[in-house]
C-alpha cells in the first residue's frame, strides 16, 4: 500500500536505437523534400502572377519564351535533383550509415574469429594433451612388457670383434622359442652381425645415419624410444643386444631373461651391470657342459622389483 510503484524503464538495445535514429532522419529527410514540393508549388505560381499579373520582366524572354517559364524549369530541375537524394542517393541512410553497418559487420566477425582462435587454441592444448599422455601411457605400457634377452659371461662379456664368442645350442633354442613371433630390438651392429634377418621375427634396427638401408620388412628407428613405440601394437618385444642398447634398454625395460654363461671371456662388448636393488632373480635353471656345450650355464630370470 506504502510501496512506490516502480517506473517500468523500457529497455532499447545499442542496434534498436541505431535503427530509431535512422529511422527518424529519414522522416525529416522527406518532411525537408515535401515542403521543397509546396515552397515550389507555391513559388512557381508566385513567379507566373509576377510575370503575367504585375507585369514583373514582361519584357524579358529568350527564344521568344517568357523568363519564367526559364526558372520554373531550373526550379524543377533542383526539385527533381532533391527528389533523387531523397529517394535513392540517401535511400539507406546515406554513407555515414552505410560505414557504420560495415564498422558493425568488421566487429562482428572479428569477435566470431577471436572466439574460433580461442576454440582452437583450446582444442591444439588438449590434443597434444592426449598426445602426451598417450606417449607415456606407451612408454609405461613397455616398461611392464618389454623384455631383455641376453647371454653373458661371468665378466658380462657378450661378444667380440661384432660376434658371439661361444656357440650354445640350448641357448639359441631357449633365444628361438621366447623370441618367436614377436618383435626384436637391436643396434645396428648386432643387425649386421647376422649373416640374414632372422626368420619369423619383426627386426627393429635402432641407428643414427639417415639412410640406412635394410632388407624389405625390417624397420629402421633412430632412437630407442622410436624403437619401443615401433613395438607398441606387440604384447611381448625383445630387445637382443648389443652392448651399447642394453645400457640404454636397462631403464624401459621389465624382465631380463639372462643366460650366464660360467666362466670369464676375452670380448669387446659387455652387458651392464645387473643392480640387485632394482631387479629381483625369479628364476634360476642351471645347465652343465656336455657333448654340445662347451661351457655350464644358467637361464636367469630377473624381474624389476
Ligand atoms: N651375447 C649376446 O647375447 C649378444 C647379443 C647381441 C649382440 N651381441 C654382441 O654385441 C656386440 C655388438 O654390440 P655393440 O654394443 O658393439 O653394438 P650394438 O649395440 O649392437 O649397436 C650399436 C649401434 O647402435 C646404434 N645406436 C646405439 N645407440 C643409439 C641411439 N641412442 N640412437 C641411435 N642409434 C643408436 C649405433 O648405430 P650407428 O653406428 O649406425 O649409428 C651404434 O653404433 C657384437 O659382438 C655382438 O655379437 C651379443
Amino acid at each position: 500500500m506504502f510501496s512506490k510503484k516502480k517506473k517500468n524503464i523500457p529497455q532499447i538495445d545499442k542496434d534498436q536505437l541505431e535503427l530509431i535514429q535512422n529511422a527518424q532522419r529519414r522522416v525529416k529527410q522527406k518532411k525537408r523534400l515535401y515542403i521543397h514540393f509546396v515552397v515550389f508549388l507555391i513559388g512557381s505560381l508566385f513567379i507566373i502572377l509576377a510575370n503575367l499579373v504585375l507585369g514583373i520582366g514582361e519584357d524579358v524572354k529568350l527564344f521568344e519564351i517568357d523568363w519564367f517559364v526559364f526558372a520554373i524549369l531550373v526550379w524543377l530541375f533542383l526539385f527533381l535533383y532533391h527528389t533523387f537524394n531523397v529517394f535513392v542517393t540517401h535511400k539507406f541512410m546515406g554513407k555515414q550509415w552505410e560505414q557504420e553497418q560495415l564498422d558493425k559487420l568488421t566487429a562482428q566477425q572479428q569477435q566470431r574469429i577471436e572466439k574460433l582462435k580461442q576454440k582452437f587454441i583450446k582444442e591444439e592444448t588438449l590434443m597434444a594433451q592426449s598426445e602426451a599422455y598417450n606417449e607415456t601411457k606407451a612408454v609405461s605400457k613397455k616398461l611392464s612388457d618389454l623384455t631383455i634377452i641376453a647371454a653373458a659371461g661371468e665378466n658380462d662379456a657378450i661378444g667380440k670383434g661384432n660376434k658371439l664368442i661361444w656357440h650354445l645350442s640350448d641357448d639359441l633354442k631357449h633365444f628361438k622359442k621366447l623370441t618367436n613371433g614377436h618383435h626384436i630390438i637391436m643396434g645396428r651392429k648386432t643387425f649386421e652381425s647376422f649373416p640374414k634377418p632372422l626368420p619369423n621375427r619383426t627386426h627393429v634396427v635402432i641407428t643414427r645415419q639417415s639412410k640406412y638401408h635394410v632388407p624389405e620388412g625390417v624397420i629402421v628407428v633412430n632412437s630407442i624410444e622410436d624403437a619401443i613405440d615401433a613395438t607398441k601394437n606387440d604384447s611381448q618385444p625383445f630387445v637382443i643386444g648389443g652392448g651399447e642398447i642394453y645400457r640404454q634398454a636397462m631403464a624401459f625395460a621389465h624382465k631380463i631373461e639372462l643366460t650366464r654363461v660360467h666362466e670369464n671371456f676375452e670380448a669387446d662388448a659387455f652387458f651392464p651391470k645387473i643392480d640387485s636393488s632394482v631387479w629381483k632373480e625369479t628364476n634360476n635353471t642351471f645347465h652343465d657342459k656336455d657333448d654340445k656345450h662347451e661351457h655350464a650355464f644358467s637361464f636367469l630370470t630377473y624381474e624389476r622389483k
